[in-house]
């Protein structure tokens, strides 16, 4: 059996398809070169690792005024499903100075919100002039901190979801859709 077919078959179905999600970034895409188009500031896009990159990969590409790119690494997740409530910066930001930079947080999920209400303050303290949050996907029904995102893709149900960047235990990111992950294989009810 192919590794396709594999993964495949570990989805309970696909909630966003490939064609869907270009749509989603050309939309995302627009609002935000639209929105950032007469800013006389720099534009930092930062993506959290390791979720956002291929978010991030599209989306950069689908924003046509000048913006530069960054990453940073935080861990709010083990191998399991659940939020653990800790989060830990495991890469901070290159760019020493975003001091009066328009900053755009770039996710793939908003969940619990843990991870980027903590992120949002952290960069907020290094005086950006603005910092918005871009997030591909959106769980609310999932929020214990009360965060929302300037830029939502799309808002899904409360499942745990895999690929185009998002994994269960590093695996399912290379998948071109986003899909619903059968619980029976993270150890969950059939
Ligand atoms: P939060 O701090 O609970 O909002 O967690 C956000 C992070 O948890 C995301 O960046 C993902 O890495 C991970 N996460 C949350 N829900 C899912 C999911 O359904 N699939 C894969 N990863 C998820
Ligand atoms: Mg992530």
């Amino acid at each position: 059996m192919s590794e396709a077919t594999f993964m495949r078959e570990d989805m309970e179905r696909i909630l966003l398809s490939e064609e869907e999600l270009k749509e989603i970034v050309a939309r995302i895409g627009k609002q935000i070169s639209d929105d950032y188009r007469d800013s006389t500031n720099k534009l930092i896009l930062v993506s959290v690792l390791k979720g956002s990159v291929v978010f991030m990969g599209d989306l950069m590409r689908a924003i046509d005024i000048p913006c530069y790119i960054d990453f940073m690494s935080v861990s709010s997740y083990g191998s399991g499903t659940t939020s653990s409530g800790v989060v830990k910066i495991v890469k901070d930001l290159d760019t020493n100075v975003i001091e009066g930079a328009d900053l755009l947080i770039v996710e793939d999920i908003l969940d619990s919100g843990r991870t980027l209400s903590y992120l949002k303050k952290l960069l907020s303290a290094r005086k950006p002039k603005s910092i918005k949050i871009c997030t591909l996907l959106d769980k609310p029904e999932r929020r214990v901190v009360d965060l929302k995102a300037d830029y939502v893709g799309a808002t899904i149900p409360d499942a745990f979801v895999v690929g185009y960047g998002l994994d269960y235990d590093e695996k399912y990111r290379n998948l071109s859709y986003v899909g619903i992950l059968k619980p029976s294989v993270y150890g969950g009810e059939a």
